[in-house]
């Protein structure tokens, strides 16, 4: 080589070989023997192949420089191995015909760059790159959670104004209607056959008592039916408070069998040991109760059995610390449970899997603010057989 050219080889930083063109190492800079620890003896003379007791005994490098051997170009190729003492390192070796007029042909300049540290720092960069993209969808979740609870304020204070619950329980009494305008229609067949016996007198003496009894009896079963939906879809609270939680459960169960029925659906009230009052208002539990009731027959589209269920139990709010006693109302059902996607967003404000017309969206935000206002919450949860179970908790009694 041109003593200028070997000056240059020797003193460039960056680690450099010159191969023959049997692959033989002729020259070697300060720079690759410093870098790998070698002395200039282990290389000079072998094949890079053997050189250095087979340190670059590396296949892909062998390739590289044959292929640039044949092609007289510029080739590129990224290691990463263990280098002796150097433990593993990630190196960039190029290799570059080296062209030398008059000279000898095939002989190859061969340039290699430590990139291990950079290769790291990159990995460290990516990795802070995703806990940043982390920390962005967690707040993101925040933000969707506080708009969710924003929302849940809204409908609280506008459930304080009344109208919203008013238009859960008018969506509620149409479901409702439905099913009690079809179980009227057995006392008033009873009472037109028995009023027209009367008429035409088939009925007399002792039997048409019997028969106005049958008659009045029937008339008092429309009037109840009549007046228990007008009482659920009255505007105002009834401030009745709750002495007896399980009789009003079955009151109001009463009130959807009807619906329930035509869905093929069992309502199961399960006996309580003992009487449970809890500090409520009347109405609202029922409100709450027929939007959960409402909502299971709902999912049990092919029936099945709805069961309520209210017993005490020690249980911590949401949020604060310390067990107290709840008066709890569940109501579970063996439909198909809630996916587990939508199990926290079952609360918020308009959010439905119903076909329009059919859901609000309002039924469990209503229930939900209803029963935060009493002081109390609703659980969720999928049961392991399958189906959903709500567990309303309510303040006890003069607490
Ligand atoms: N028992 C249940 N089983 C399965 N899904 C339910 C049940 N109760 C509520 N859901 C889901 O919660 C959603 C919201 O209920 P809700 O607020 O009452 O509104 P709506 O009944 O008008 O859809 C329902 O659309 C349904 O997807
Ligand atoms: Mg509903």
């Amino acid at each position: 080589m041109l003593p200028l050219a070997e000056a240059v080889v020797a003193n460039v930083p960056v680690p450099l070989i010159v191969l023959d063109e049997h692959r033989r190492v002729t020259a070697v800079n300060t720079s690759f023997l410093k870098h790998f620890q070698l002395d200039e003896r282990q290389m000079l003379g072998a094949t890079l192949h053997d050189a250095a007791d087979g340190l670059w005994n590396i296949d892909e490098v062998d390739e590289l420089l044959r292929a640039c051997q044949r092609d007289r170009g510029d080739q590129e190729h990224e290691v990463e191995r263990l280098f002796g003492p150097l433990g593993r390192r990630t190196l960039v070796v190029n290799a570059r015909s080296l062209e030398i007029p008059g000279g000898p042909s095939g002989w190859v300049l061969l340039a290699v760059e430590d990139v291990t540290e950079k290769r790291r720092a990159e990995e460290v960069l990516r990795g802070e790159r995703e806990a940043l993209l982390i920390r962005v969808k967690r707040h993101e979740d925040e933000l969707a959670r506080a708009q969710a609870s924003l929302n849940t304020e809204v409908i609280a204070h506008n459930l304080t104004r009344g109208q919203l619950l008013h238009a859960n329980r008018l969506s509620t009494v149409g479901k409702l209607t439905a099913g009690l305008t079809h179980e009227m229609g057995t006392p008033i067949n009873v009472i037109t056959a028995r009023g027209q016996m009367i008429l035409r007198g088939q009925s007399q003496g002792e039997q048409m008592i019997e028969d106005v009894r049958v008659m009045v009896e029937q008339a008092q079963r429309v009037t109840q039916i009549v007046r228990e939906l007008l009482d659920y879809s009255r505007q105002r609270p009834s401030s009745r408070p709750v002495d007896d939680l399980s009789a009003l459960c079955e009151r109001t169960l009463e009130l959807l069998r009807p619906m329930a029925r035509r869905g093929k659906v069992d309502l199961l009230l399960e006996p309580s040991t003992n009487t449970l009052g809890c500090a409520a208002d009347a109405g609202e539990v029922q409100q709450v109760l027929t939007n959960l009731v409402v909502n299971a027959v709902d999912a049990l589209d092919r029936g099945g059995t709805v069961r309520v269920r209210v017993a005490t139990r020690q249980a911590t709010p949401p949020g604060s610390q310390g067990a107290l006693c709840w008066v709890v109302m569940s109501v579970s059902d063996d439909g198909p449970g809630i996916p587990p996607h939508t199990l926290g967003r079952v609360f918020e404000p308009f959010f439905t899997t119903k076909a329009p017309g059919k859901g609000t969206g309002l039924g469990l935000s209503v229930s939900g603010a209803i029963v935060k206002k009493l002081g109390g919450w609703i659980d969720v949860e999928n049961l392991d057989g399958g189906g959903t179970r709500f567990s309303v908790h309510l303040p006890q009694k003069g607490e």
